[in-house]
């Protein structure tokens, strides 16, 4: 498949049912793996307890596609308010009257029949909400993201793993460390990726100077060196938000690094070893990535930047759909879809690598940028202002590319997450830019 557009009705039905099964068969693993008590309880103040996620995703889908696609009675209308994200902070959630896990399974299974039954005589047209299958992909990728989400609270939960998968593929040096990125004109966001969210509409045209962005995500043998060069108690190379986060959080390394000895360790998932040198670094912070990239002598991309080392085609100027072309991620383009549970290391994906030789720019982590969250100029709310518009301003940096845990249905190169640049529990990477100087464009 090469774009939802191409796909005629009955095959996007089955598209869309497809896409379903999968969300769900991966929130049920998320919450199989662990035991009542692990459910209800909360693992950390960041976080909801996994069972109000899991409520949260069949009332979501609930209200956009039994009640509002298939105008429906409601399932339950009298759990609504529970399960408004905007209602009740992540860190109140446990004390709230929640369905207990036997109540939010049947809940869910209920809503998720009806679904079945509203997606049988669905049309994918006459209103914009239907358009392409929309609304089921935006419930689609709502299931997904939250599942990125629950799979962060079992980063955060203590206790025995409960969770395996096969390591990713292995990496290899890449030949260049950075690549130059030529100046000029660039198509930015999209207007017709049928399931793509309402802030990363419209495609419009944009500019950048020539840049030099890496070729790599930063990782963890070059991270551990900005931190042994004495990094974090100094101040030159922190923004003064940074500096002051740096000094009150007491932060010395990467959320869940510790030393032992000589040694970096990792606790993933419950399981304790050695730091690996060339995987990308994770699970750190906006302002310790700014930090680590003015150590370097360089500075992270700016979200344009970003996608245009993801898009830009320099042979036909052209926006692609994904560094490697248009087709739709396989597992030989990048680790998505929490098939793996780490990054890769570096050059372990080949043939995801960009036209100018950018490497896994989707998946493994996502790379903070130094942009804050904006609507695009003709922004347009689509369908409610708390999916993005509500959180437009300079609290949030903007993320890109999407991480191991991060859905093949919830990433594309245009795809956007933000966050506050304090955040740490999240997959979150970086790699880094500088500016080119006259001297390297001859
Ligand atoms: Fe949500």
């Amino acid at each position: 498949m090469t774009s939802i557009d191409d796909l005629g009705t009955d095959r996007l039905r089955e598209h869309v049912a497809t896409q379903l099964e999968r969300s769900r068969a991966r929130s049920v693993a998320l919450t199989d793996a662990v035991d009542e008590h692990d459910l209800v309880r909360q693992h950390s103040k960041l976080m909801s307890p996994l069972v109000w996620d899991f409520a949260h995703i069949g009332n979501q889908e609930e209200l956009w596609l039994v009640r509002d696609v298939g105008g429906r009675e409601p399932v339950r209308a009298d759990i609504d308010e529970l399960y408004d994200a905007f209602k009740h902070s992540r860190s109140s959630r446990p004390e709230l009257p929640l369905l207990s896990p036997a109540e939010a399974r049947q809940y869910v299974g209920e809503v998720r029949n009806k679904v079945f039954d509203v997606l049988e005589t669905a049309r994918f047209e006459g209103r914009k909400l239907l358009d392409g299958g929309f609304a089921f992909g935006m419930i689609v990728q709502h299931e997904q993201q939250h599942d990125e989400t629950m799979l962060a609270t079992h980063q955060l939960r203590v206790g025995a793993p409960v969770l395996d998968a096969p390591p990713p593929p292995p990496g290899r040096p890449l030949p260049v460390q950075e690549v130059l990125v030529p100046g000029g004109h660039f198509t930015m966001g999209t207007s017709t990726e049928a399931w793509a969210l309402d802030n990363e509409r419209p495609a419009h045209q944009t500019h950048t100077e020539p840049y030099f962005i890496d070729t790599a995500p930063v990782t963890n043998a070059q991270y551990a060196a900005f931190i042994d060069s004495g990094g974090y108690a100094d101040q030159r190379w922190w923004s003064d938000a940074g500096w002051a986060h740096v000094q009150h959080a007491k932060l010395v390394a990467p959320r869940f690094w510790e030393r032992v000895g000589s040694e970096w360790y990792r606790d993933r998932f419950g399981v304790v070893a050695p730091v690996v040198p060339d995987e990308p670094v994770v699970h750190v912070s906006f302002f310790e990535a700014e930090a680590y990239a003015k150590w370097a002598g360089k500075r992270l991309p700016t979200e344009v930047e970003w996608e245009k080392a993801a898009r830009f085609d320099p042979a036909t100027g052209r926006s692609r759909r994904y560094p490697w072309g248009d087709e739709e991620p396989t597992e030989k383009h990048a680790n998505l879809g929490q098939r793996h549970l780490q990054p890769a290391p570096v050059g372990a994906y080949p043939a995801g690598a960009s036209p100018l030789g950018v490497h896994q720019l989707i998946g493994d982590v996502w790379e903070w940028t130094s942009s804050d969250f904006h609507g695009y100029t003709g922004f347009e709310v689509f369908p409610y202002a708390e999916y993005s518009q509500v959180f437009f301003g300079p609290e949030y940096k903007v993320l890109r590319g999407g991480s191991f845990g991060a859905d093949p249905a919830a990433v594309r190169s245009t795809f956007r997450n933000w966050d506050y640049p304090i955040r740490r529990q999240i997959f979150a990477g970086f790699r880094c830019a500088r500016d080119a100087k006259a001297a390297e464009l001859s």
